[in-house]
Parts: C-alpha cells; structure tokens; sequence
C-alpha cells in the first residue's frame, strides 16, 4: 500500500516472517486467535481479549489492528505484526512506544495460537522485536510484562538477559494478578542478541515512527 508504508515492511527470522497483516492475513489473524489463545483459567494478559468466546476473540483481534492504525501518530505508536510461518499465520508481535523521540524506550507484546506454542517461535519473535527496536530505531531499552503464570513469556525475558524491573499487583477481573516488568538495556542486548533477523523496508516508513532522514539507504540490516 503506498500510502501506508508500514505495509513495505518485513522482519525474517529463521523461521518466521513478520509484518502488518493484509486484509485476508488479518481474518487469518482472527481465526488463530478464535481458536485458543490462552490456558484456561490462566492470567496472561491485563484485559481479558482472548478469554471471551471465539467471535469474541476474533473481534477483538480485529479493531485492536484497526484502533492501532487509525490511532498511529509518530509520538505514540503500536506496531502490530502478524506472523507467519511457512506463509501460514500463527500469531501477533507487538512493538510500541510513547514519546520515543524523548524516551527511546520500546515495549513488546506477543501471541501464539495455543497449537503453535512451545516451538520456539516465540523466542524468534522477540529477536526480531528487539532487532527493530535497537538497530532500526535506535531505542536505549525495551520493557516487557509477563504474568506471574506465564512461565514461557517470562523464559524469553531471561534469555535475552533481561533486568527484572519491579512486579506490579492488578485485578484482573476477581483475579489478584503480579505482573513482573523487564527491561533490555541496547547494551546487554549487543552483548547477547544472537539470532538472526533482516529487516527491509523500514527506510520507506522510518518517518512514521518519529525518525529522522537516514543518511543513506539502511532497509536492509543484517546480523548473525
Ligand atoms: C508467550 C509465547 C508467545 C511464547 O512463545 P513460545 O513459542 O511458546 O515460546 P518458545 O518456545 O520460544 O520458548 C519458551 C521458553 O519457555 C520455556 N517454557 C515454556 N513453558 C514452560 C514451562 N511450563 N516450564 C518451564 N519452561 C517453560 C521453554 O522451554 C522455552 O525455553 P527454552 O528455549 O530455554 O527451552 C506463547 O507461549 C504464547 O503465545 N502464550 C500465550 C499468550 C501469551 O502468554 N502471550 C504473552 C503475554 S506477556
């Protein structure tokens, strides 16, 4: 899409492919999300989205894109990925940050449809997150939350040597739910990152997040 050229770009991992879904990508979305999420019974997320019933959960999977697009503004935005693998969709990678010009402070969220938990895909998500994050976007730290239950999402945290920044005490519905905060310095990332990820198309839509001109073309951005 031209004229939204968040559309242009994509992250590759080994085994994934990150970008903004397209219409049919987003119905795909949908459907993953409308066939279980989450353990029942368990607290992952602060608002409930994915404990509803299946069109519940699709719908919400739907205007949460639609909200983030039509609300998207370079001092406050929310990058919402869908992922694919082996062109098949299978979850959701979420990027934001407030104020970034100021703060260079990011944070990830991220899904799986419950079929395609526990391969390690979501582990390739986050290095691909973290890799927009400090090497397009140059951010000084990137935060995550998980859920005292959530043993998985707080794993990755410790394998991409995050600091723990404090646990956090909310109600989620009748529900007494610690969130544990983590926060990812550029430098102990530079000092750990290790899978692989490139990056095209970010030059094209850089603005849209508040940065400046490159000096020269940098959509492709390759490490090992
Ligand atoms: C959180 C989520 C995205 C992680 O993705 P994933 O592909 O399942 O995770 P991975 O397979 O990449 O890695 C998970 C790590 O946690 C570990 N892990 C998972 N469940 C575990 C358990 N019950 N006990 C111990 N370790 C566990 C895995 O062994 C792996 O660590 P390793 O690589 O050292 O072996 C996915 O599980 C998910 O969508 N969960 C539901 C939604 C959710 O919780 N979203 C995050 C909200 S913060």
């Amino acid at each position: 899409m031209r004229h939204w050229p968040l559309t242009q770009l994509t992250l590759t991992t080994p085994d994934l492919v990150l970008r903004v879904p397209d219409d049919d990508q987003l119905d795909e979305l949908a459907q993953v999300a409308a066939d279980g999420v989450v353990s029942p019974g368990a607290v992952y997320f602060p608002q409930p989205w994915a404990s509803g019933t299946p069109e519940q959960t699709a719908h919400n999977v739907l205007q949460n894109h639609w909200w983030a697009r039509g609300d998207w503004r370079e001092d406050n935005w929310r990058l919402l990925l869908a992922v694919l693998h082996d062109g098949q969709v299978i979850g959701q990678q979420n990027l934001s940050a407030r104020d970034f010009r100021i703060t260079r402070e990011a944070r990830t969220g991220f899904w799986l449809g419950r079929r395609f938990q526990g391969h390690g895909f979501g582990t390739q998500m986050r290095a691909a997150a973290l890799h927009l994050a400090f090497t397009c976007l140059v951010a000084d730290r990137v935060t995550s939350t998980s859920y005292a239950d959530n043993i998985a999402s707080r794993r990755i945290c410790e394998k991409f040597d995050y600091e723990p920044n404090g646990i956090r005490r909310l109600a989620v519905g009748e529900r007494l739910a610690e969130a544990h905060e983590a926060v990812l310095t550029a430098e102990r990332w530079r000092a750990h990152r290790q899978l692989t990820t490139l990056i095209l198309g970010f030059d094209e839509c850089r603005h849209m997040f508040g940065m400046p001109l490159a000096p020269g073309p940098v959509d492709v951005v390759l490490h090992v």
